[in-house]
């Protein structure tokens, strides 16, 4: 355990909000399986985001809108069945949570249900405020996601940064306080003007965890395929590398292949 996370205790969405109340940063990774989550479960990480950016990392496909609701389900199933102490937020999928309340609520009841999972995170501001609404109403915790929001993408044409202008800016504004009001226990804010992100933060009461959103937050998030350097083809200034996994594993496999040719393994230690 780092010096961090002494306390054992699983992590809540109100243990998030005393996060910030005390000042201490609330540190998130994205995991889609089992043993990833619980390597970084026991490292004391905060929250795990089974995010779907899985479409990326886990497909191979160039947007996050081919995830489909069953495949979401498939990953944060592993993902809990790992995570022991983390709060586990599950990425509700592009379509399932789109202006219509009663098919998004059967849709959030499913995930919560087939996945045990504690938590669901929604991109959208006040276009899906009823379907949010709906969602918290019926217990279900919701962590909001704007700024950059990857669904919407054919929508942007673009990813680059988000709400530079004043009118998209106080759209953002608004949306956090709404989401909020709705209940809301976090907001997670992707790609926007570290100011923005930090004047947002100081507004609204509950956590926010930023991803290319500055330091003025009160939690980061980041992608584990990209933080632990196994993707090496997405480089965002944003992003900071702590390992390079992705050497590693080509050693490793090297080596392997070597051994196999060599017909240096198994060994005799290694065979029955
Ligand atoms: O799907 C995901 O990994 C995300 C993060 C980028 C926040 O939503």
């Amino acid at each position: 355990m780092s010096t961090y996370t002494e306390d054992k205790r699983k992590v809540t969405t109100h243990r998030l909000l005393e996060m910030k109340q005390r000042g201490e940063k609330i540190s998130m990774l994205t995991a889609y399986d089992y043993s990833m989550a619980k390597i970084i479960d026991e490292a004391g990480i905060d929250s795990i985001l089974v995010g779907d950016s899985a479409s990326n990392t886990m497909v191979g496909n160039a947007t996050t809108l081919p995830m489909t609701l069953d495949q979401m389900i498939y990953h944060a199933r592993s993902v809990v069945n790992g995570a022991k102490r983390a709060l586990v937020v599950v990425d509700m999928p592009f379509g399932t949570c789109s202006g219509n309340p009663r098919q998004s609520l059967e849709a959030a009841i499913r995930i919560m249900q087939k996945t045990g999972a504690d938590a669901l995170k929604i991109e959208g501001g006040q276009e899906i405020r009823e379907d949010v609404k709906k969602i918290i109403n019926a217990g279900i915790p919701v962590m909001s996601h704007l700024g950059l929001m990857p669904q919407s993408i054919n929508k942007y044409g673009t990813y680059t940064v988000r709400a530079k202008e004043e009118k998209e800016a106080q759209k953002l504004v608004d949306d956090c306080l709404l989401m909020e009001e709705l209940g809301c226990f976090a907001i997670t804010l992707e790609k926007i003007p570290a100011t923005l992100a930090s004047e947002i933060t100081q507004k609204v009461k509950i956590p926010v965890i930023g991803i290319g959103a500055g330091s003025g937050v009160d939690g980061q998030v980041l992608v584990i395929h990209d933080m632990m350097g196994i993707n090496k083809d997405f480089s965002p200034k944003f992003l900071r590398r702590y390992a390079d996994l992705h050497a590693i594993m080509t050693v490793a496999t090297q080596n392997y292949i070597r051994d196999v040719k060599e017909s240096d393994f198994p060994n005799k230690s290694e065979s029955y």
